[in-house]
Order: C-alpha cells, then structure tokens, then sequence
C-alpha cells in the first residue's frame, strides 16, 4: 500500500499548517506539542501532491484571514463601493503581466525554465483584465482612465507594493503564492454575488465584466487549479516559500480589504470626487441618499 502524501509549512513562529494528500488539514502549534517531540519543526523535504498541496495553501489563506474575524466589514454592496472596487481591481492587475514576466525572465536566468514557462503563461492569460475594469466603469458613465490615474484606494496599495516586491526579488517564487491567494479569493465569488452588482448598475448597463472573469463563472477556476497542480510539482523549498507567501499575502489583503469596507459612503464619494471632480455620473455622485454621510456602513 502506498502511504499518502503530508505536507507541513511553518508559516509564523509558533503555527504550521499540516495537510494530507487525502484533504485533511490541520494548524500545528509548537506550544501544543506535547513533551520535546513536534514532528514539524524541520522543513518538510518529500514530494507534494495535489491533495496535501491545496491544503496547505488554503489553510494559509484562512489563517491569514483568521485575524480580521471579529472586525470583518459586512457592508451592503452598493453602486460607489463597487466603483472602489473596479478602482482596486486595475491597480491589482495592471502591471501583472510586466511583473510576471520580469520574474520569469530571472527563473530563466537561474536555469529554471519550468517555472518561467509557467510565468509566462500566466502572463499571457492576465494580459487585458485592467481593461476589463477600465470598461466597467466606462459602462457606469466614469472617466476610468482619469479616475484610475488620480486614486488608489488606500487598503489597495500595499497589496500593489507587495507584488511589485516579490517579483522583482533575486528568487522570486513567492510571486505565486501572491497570486494564488488574490485568484483563489476571486473565484469563490458565486454568480449570485454578480447578480447582486448587477442589481445596483442602471438598467441595461453591464459593468461586471471583470467581476465575471474574475469569479467562479470565469478563468479563475482553472488558473486556481493549474497553479495547484503546478506548486504540487516543485520541489519542497519552493512549496514551502509559495505556502509562506501566501499566508503573508493574505494577511496583506484581508486589512486592505478590510480597510476599504469599513469606509462610509460619504468617504468613497469624497475619495472619487477628489479625483474626478465634478464628473462623475448621477447615479454615482447622488450617493449617498438619506442619513448615510459620516458614518461607517453596515459591519453586521
Ligand atoms: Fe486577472
Ligand atoms: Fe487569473
């Protein structure tokens, strides 16, 4: 019989996550070892698997999250929040593809043209999602170039420094890590969370383009799918470093994102008329209607 693949990373000074070929995934801490004996203190060194591999970054993800719980926002969606967003999701995904391509020209120089190959494909396939958005808010009757120019929302930016940093680094794997976590988040957005957006746009107005993409509906899934299988094969230095970027990645993203749902109306709306002037379009600057300025939206 063959035994089954586990995995472990040591992702902050006291947890590692251990996960199994057959889905099991648990947090492994070093004060709950019982007696000297923690069988994850050393770095794992074995092959992956698909199974254990998904684990491990998903258990990076939700520990990373984990800390944000108790003050995650719940905002009603609304027409200026999403316009945020779509301003969040072009600096997200302009210089991807530049990025990319700039750490698969160093995993070359290093002798690893698997790895560049997956870069580079991963390139090619991100290459036009800041249009995406670009034209969302085109449809919303926003000046999306000039708003996109003026106003990075302010949770946004260290996730955009983030990025920049790890794939201009002299090994730069962690850049997929970065990328699992932001596509793996995407893709659990259900074509109910679409429909909720598209409810809030003017009748006969599509500006879910990138959201579509960008979702379960879209090419998330199986980019979430081939970077598994692709981590699964590296060998176990690189999966260590990709599991440990995510969980930095993630942490990154849930304060930003949160950052960004606990801004009131009346903020956003200032943020993008700072921006724009007095351009922006009525369904958006009528924002916010009755007793909503100042206060944070909904957490509940
Ligand atoms: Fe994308
Ligand atoms: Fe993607």
């Amino acid at each position: 019989m063959t035994r089954l693949v586990t995995e472990w990373v040591n992702v902050t000074g006291d947890i590692s996550i251990v996960a199994r070929e057959s889905g099991e995934v648990w947090f492994h801490t070093q004060s709950g070892t019982k007696g000297d004996v923690n069988p994850f203190v050393s770095p794992m060194t074995g092959a992956g698997s698909a199974g254990s591999t998904v684990g491990l970054l998903d258990g990076a993800i939700n520990l990373g999250f984990a800390g944000i719980e108790k003050r995650l926002a719940r905002p009603d969606p609304t027409l200026v929040g999403y316009v945020v967003a779509l301003v969040g999701a072009y600096h997200t995904s302009v210089d991807t593809p530049r990025n990319l391509q700039r750490a698969a020209g160093r995993f070359n120089e290093l002798g690893r043209p698997e790895v560049a190959a997956y870069l580079e494909e991963r390139a090619r396939e991100e290459t036009g999602h800041d249009r995406l958005a670009l034209k969302d808010l085109r449809a919303l009757g926003v000046p999306g170039e000039r708003l996109v120019a003026n106003f990075i929302p302010e949770g946004i930016k260290p996730l955009c420094k983030r990025f920049d940093d790890l794939c201009v680094q002299d090994y730069p794997v962690g850049c997929i890590g970065y990328s699992y976590c932001l596509e793996r988040i995407a893709a659990l957005k259900q074509e109910a969370d679409i429909e909720k957006v598209r409810a809030l746009c003017p009748d006969g107005v599509d500006a879910t383009r990138f959201l579509r993409s960008h979702s379960s509906l879209g090419s998330e899934v199986t980019h979430v799918e081939e970077t598994i299988a692709f981590v699964a094969s590296l060998p176990a230095y690189d999966r260590i470093r990709i599991v440990q970027e995510t969980y930095e990645s993630a942490l990154i993203m849930a304060e930003g994102y949160n950052h960004e749902l606990h801004k009131s109306e009346a903020e956003m709306l200032e943020e993008l008329q700072q921006a724009v002037g007095d351009a922006l379009p009525y369904c958006i600057s009528s924002y916010p209607s009755q007793g909503e300025k100042g206060g944070a939206r909904s957490a509940a």
